[in-house]
């Protein structure tokens, strides 16, 4: 199968290294791609916000199956558009991507088909927003609708915050907001494949949203992550399929816009309990990092039964060992930070150390790497458990070379403490 990826991120360079392992890839293209990607992709120059661009290359290179890494283009249709144009996508429609695009329609389907998640209001006014502000009281959590790239949300712990996140809500040209009860608790992301009616359990994973140690400092999109999420049990997986993934899917399925790719649970688990924080309608970054390489099963395969909707009757397993990815952003992330610093001895220490380096944010110069972005690699190791995964990921690390980064010191430190109970 001749494939092509879309993205250039952390979690397409885990998408491509897991393809990559496929006896039935005869070529992967990737587009835009990043260095790391082009070790098992041939590259192509085209953003994934020029859908014609997209549906011309894969027309032009006899695509059979087209992959999509992040959310925009998705949102934006670009699996419709491939699909009109007779190509295969893995991915959700624009009408199924809703459920990551619009927060407001996420609530109302959970709210009509009883899925565990916090009340909320839809607000259309400042007015609106103050006012369910008061009704709920702090904390609260304040929501701008659309793709926001995770910056739309605020957690507020008092009601002069809350007050001020509607008033910026509003002047920041989103429409409309959606106010939330807090909910306590700890939050774990499960993630399933799916093909329209049948979704199959597809790995967990916790992740680190604070830039600095101790889960302090600004919010980013992932400092790093572990997999399996020793919060998730099986029989709390098994909860949230049942109450939160499969109503969704079937509801999807009823109201015409089926889902058909992986839908991501960010999860609130308190008592016992699941509840909904959001969907994502892509895999996680850098949940993809420590979630793909643990998959025993032949990723293309289990792509393509998705997208003719075979996934009835198939599993998707993992092995036991853990993962863990830590990531190195570049300093002043995630405010302003420079690009072109060098990396030095990425290869040694993937090498030595037996662990892999996603690229994130990198581009070269010759033979030079260079840091291209905020989140800039994503270092994974695994390991009998995740303590050991931890240990290999930062002796790794502590052998790249690189002075323009940081990276947070303690990512897996709840999973290890709780190795120690
Ligand atoms: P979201 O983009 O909806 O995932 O929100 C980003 C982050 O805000 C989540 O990962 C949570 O940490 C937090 N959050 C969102 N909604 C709630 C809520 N209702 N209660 C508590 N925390 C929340
Ligand atoms: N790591 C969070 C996300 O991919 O949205």
């Amino acid at each position: 199968m001749i494939v092509l990826l879309l993205g250039s991120g952390g979690r397409e360079h885990a998408l491509a290294a897991a393809l990559a392992k496929s006896p039935k890839l005869t070529r992967l293209i990737a587009a835009p791609g990043n260095p790391g990607i082009a070790q098992h992709a041939e590259l192509r120059e085209v953003p994934v916000d020029d859908l014609e661009g997209i549906v011309r290359l894969a027309t032009d290179e006899k695509v059979d199956l087209a992959v999509v890494g992040p959310e925009a283009p998705l949102v934006a249709g670009v699996v419709d558009r491939l699909k009109e144009a007779g190509i295969k996508a893995f991915g959700p429609s624009a009408a199924a991507a809703r459920l990551e695009g619009s927060k407001a329609f996420t609530k109302e389907l959970c709210a009509r088909h009883d899925i565990p998640t916090a009340g909320f209001r839809r607000c259309r006014s400042g007015a609106e927003g103050h006012a369910a502000v008061d009704a709920f009281g702090a904390p609260v959590v304040i929501k701008a609708d659309g793709l926001a790239a995770g910056k739309g949300v605020t957690v507020a712990m008092t009601l002069e915050e809350a007050h001020a996140a509607v008033d910026d809500v509003f002047a920041g040209g989103f429409g409309e907001a959606v106010v939330e009860e807090f909910m306590e608790g700890e939050e774990a992301s499960l993630f399933a494949l799916c093909d329209g009616t049948t979704a199959l359990v597809f790995g967990e994973a916790q992740d680190h949203k604070r830039a600095y140690d101790g889960d302090e400092g600004p919010n980013t999109g992932g400092m790093g992550a572990y997999s399996p999420a020793p919060i998730l049990t099986p029989a709390l997986v098994e909860k949230a399929m049942a109450q939160i993934v499969r109503p969704t899917v079937k509801a999807m399925a009823e109201a015409g816009a089926p889902f058909t790719g992986f839908l991501y649970a960010g999860l609130m688990i308190e008592a016992n309990a699941p509840r909904l924080v959001e969907y994502n309608v892509r895999f996680g970054d850098p949940e993809a990092q420590v979630v793909l390489p643990r998959l025993k099963e032949d990723l293309l395969d289990l792509l393509v039964a998705a997208v003719d909707g075979q996934l009835a009757g198939r599993k998707a397993t993992f092995i036991s060992d853990a993962a863990l990815t830590v990531v190195m952003a570049a300093n002043g992330y995630p405010g302003a930070y420079e690009k072109g610093s060098e990396i030095r001895h990425v290869a040694e220490a993937e090498a030595r150390h037996d662990v892999t380096v996603f690229h994130a944010g990198t581009t070269t110069d010759g033979e030079r790497l260079l840091a291209n972005g905020g989140r800039v690699l994503a270092v994974t190791a695994t390991g009998a458990d995740v303590r050991e995964a931890q240990a290999r990921a930062y002796t790794a690390i502590d052998d790249i070379d690189w002075p323009g980064g940081f990276c947070r010191r303690d990512i897996g430190w709840r999973a290890v403490a709780r190795l120690e109970e």
